[in-house]
């Protein structure tokens, strides 16, 4: 196995704090409550830094290193169907979708919570109904973000979540 270090420490610590702090949200917490908006608040924070990072973090982090990219979508689908397992030391290209889509879902959550809680919007249903409907569109993409990470390691051979805890992804040696 040859171990590559990809993730460093305030990508894993963004990513698994999201996860809690959005399935408490989602699952758990009463959304009339304070703590619903302080866990909201937490998220925002949480997606500030995550804004920042892909400026200043390390190379993988970097929105640079995982740009939107239709040409290389493509290429990502014919490795599919074709059932190639190219490996992508950082995202994959539809890997990278997925993150600007669920990082763009999550602010617009963010943002309509906290319309709501404005003077002006208090108790205004439209804003309700927005802050629900993008909850569901995250959960879809949730559901389709898992089940990609799971096709993806066992078509490459690569444990991604591991990864995503240790930092490290564990690529066969014939592979790297
Ligand atoms: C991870 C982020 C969040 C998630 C997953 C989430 C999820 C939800 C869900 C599922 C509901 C119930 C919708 C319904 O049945 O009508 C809700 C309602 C609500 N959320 Fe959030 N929310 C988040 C962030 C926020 C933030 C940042 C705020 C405000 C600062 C906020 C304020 C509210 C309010 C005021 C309600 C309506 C409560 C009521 O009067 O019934 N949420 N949220
Ligand atoms: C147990 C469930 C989950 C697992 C196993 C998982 C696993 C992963 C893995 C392996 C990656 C890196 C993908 C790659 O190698 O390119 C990733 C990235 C990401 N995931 Fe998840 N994920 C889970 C749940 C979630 C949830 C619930 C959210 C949103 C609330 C989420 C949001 C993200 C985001 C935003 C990234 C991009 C990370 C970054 O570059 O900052 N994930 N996830």
């Amino acid at each position: 196995m040859k171990s590559i270090y990809v993730w460093d420490l305030g990508v894993r610590l963004f990513h698994w704090s999201l996860v809690i702090a959005f399935f408490a949200n989602d699952w758990f917490i009463d959304d009339d409550s304070d703590l619903h908006q302080y866990i909201g608040y937490f998220v925002i924070g949480l997606l500030t830094f995550r804004l920042l990072w892909g400026f200043i973090g390390s190379t993988y982090s970097r929105f640079s290193s995982f740009p939107i990219s239709p040409q290389a979508c493509l290429e990502q689908m014919q490795d599919i169907a074709l059932q190639r397992d190219h490996i992508h030391v950082g995202h994959t290209p539809l890997g990278a979708l997925m993150i600007y889509n669920l990082l763009l879902a999550i602010s617009l959550i963010g943002l309509s919570g906290f319309m709501m809680t404005t003077d002006w919007l208090w108790g205004a249903e439209w804003i309700e109904e927005i802050h629900e409907a993008v909850v569901v569109w995250a959960e879809v993409s949730i559901v389709l973000h898992v089940l990609a990470v799971i096709f993806e390691s066992k078509l490459t051979s690569v444990n991604l979540s591991r990864a995503m805890i240790t930092g490290v992804k564990e690529i066969p040696e014939h592979k790297a």
